[in-house]
């Protein structure tokens, strides 16, 4: 059996995990940094650095303990430790390397954003630890496959050939798609975290109330853009601003709006959002197919993973296409140590091992 110990600092979630054989998650302890960062309407990088320095220690402990093992049975640390805000980064991974160097133990550091495809195998046991109830285990994905990430930080295509071998088809010129609905959050006038509260919301609203944009960005391009989308929805919110004093000022703001025009701003955005990803999607499958490689399966991971209509609309696809998908659990959306634990399973299964001089690195290396 081999135990791995994962550790999650890279935003503003201090997480721990442990994994065994990279699939049956034993434990998976997240502390929310949420609470910090809520009023200032996004993630402030040296609170959030603070802020896992003081909790890395008993999130650890706690994810051991509740996996019901000791340091001293950990087989190997593992830590995403790229990309992401660096000074959280370095907080994860100078724990990870104190866990590994006083233990003798592998230390594998992890690509956060592969990780977030690796989150749809993970499996959390229902009947405890002798039951091995393996029907409720997913399939593994069959590959090649085609693997969306969209979080607040990364909006990506790849074709992905193995776990740990994936080549970057697009992504985002501009904003990601998490950090378009948590600003369109702000310019409706919801709380923070505003992409599930926009989510929940837009439900209530009209999809065709409002006609927004869906950046195409050519006809093959496999890259997304939301500014356009963003600065359309701003305007149409609170109109076009005017110049005075030399400052711009807009003629109104989301708190004139009643209600059921917030909810339609919420769903016409929602809608055009979810197009935007879903059109490239589709784009990368349709690419692998003429390159005479179809994909066998569809796999989607980040934190927008937990959009119910991007859900919907991804296993849609699968369904019409005879592809299966790959959706992980709402918990592994968005940021946790056990879908890093899982992917270094992979990773030590190759022998590919770190030593003491792992970076933390703050930009996507694909
Ligand atoms: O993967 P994640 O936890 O962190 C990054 O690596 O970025 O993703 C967080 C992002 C945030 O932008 C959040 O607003 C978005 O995921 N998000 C959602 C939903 N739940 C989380 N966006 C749209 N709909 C949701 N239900
Ligand atoms: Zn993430």
């Amino acid at each position: 059996m081999t135990l791995i110990l994962g550790i999650e600092t890279s935003c503003d979630e201090t997480a721990a995990a442990v994994v065994e054989h990279g699939r049956r998650v034993r434990s998976d302890v997240v502390a929310t940094q949420h609470d910090l960062h809520r009023r200032y309407g996004g993630v402030v990088p040296e609170i959030a650095s603070r802020a896992h320095l003081e909790r890395i220690t008993p999130v650890v402990e706690e994810a051991l303990s509740l996996a019901g093992i000791g340091f001293d049975q950990i087989d190997a640390v593992a830590v995403g430790n790229r990309p992401g805000l660096i000074g959280s980064l370095i907080v994860g991974v100078s724990a990870a390397k104190a866990i590994a160097w006083s233990l003798g133990k592998p230390l594998i550091g992890v690509d956060h954003i592969l990780a977030h495809l690796h989150a749809a195998a993970l499996w959390v046991d229902p009947g405890g630890d002798d039951s091995l109830q393996a029907s409720n285990m997913p399939d593994p994905p069959q590959y090649p496959a085609v693997g969306l990430v969209v979080s607040g930080g990364h909006t990506t295509l790849y074709r992905v050939g193995s776990p740990v071998d994936a080549e970057r088809l697009g992504s985002t010129i501009d904003d990601a798609v998490g950090e378009a609905y948590d600003k369109a959050a702000v310019v409706l006038g919801l709380e923070y975290p505003g992409g599930p509260n926009l989510d929940r919301l837009a439900a209530k609203g009209d999809p065709t109330a409002v006609d927004l944009p869906r950046s195409l960005l050519g006809k093959e391009s496999l890259d997304f853009s939301f500014s356009g989308l963003k600065t359309a929805l701003l305007y149409a919110v609170r109109g076009r601003p005017v110049s005075r004093k030399g400052k711009a000022e807009f003629p109104r703001s989301a708190a004139d709006l009643d209600p059921q025009a917030i909810a339609d701003f919420a769903a016409s955005f929602q809608a055009a959002a979810v197009d935007a990803v879903m059109i490239k999607l589709e784009r990368a499958i349709n690419r692998l197919t003429l390159d005479g490689a179809p994909p066998r399966s569809l796999i989607v991971g980040g934190g927008v993973t937990a959009n119910s209509l991007l859900r919907t609309r991804v296993r849609e696809s699968g369904e019409t296409r005879g592809l299966p998908v790959h959706l992980p659990p709402m918990r592994f959306c968005v940021d946790n140590a056990a879908m890093i634990a899982g992917l270094a399973y992979e990773q030590f299964a190759r022998g590919s091992v770190d030593d003491l001089a792992l970076p933390a690195i703050a930009t996507a290396s694909r």
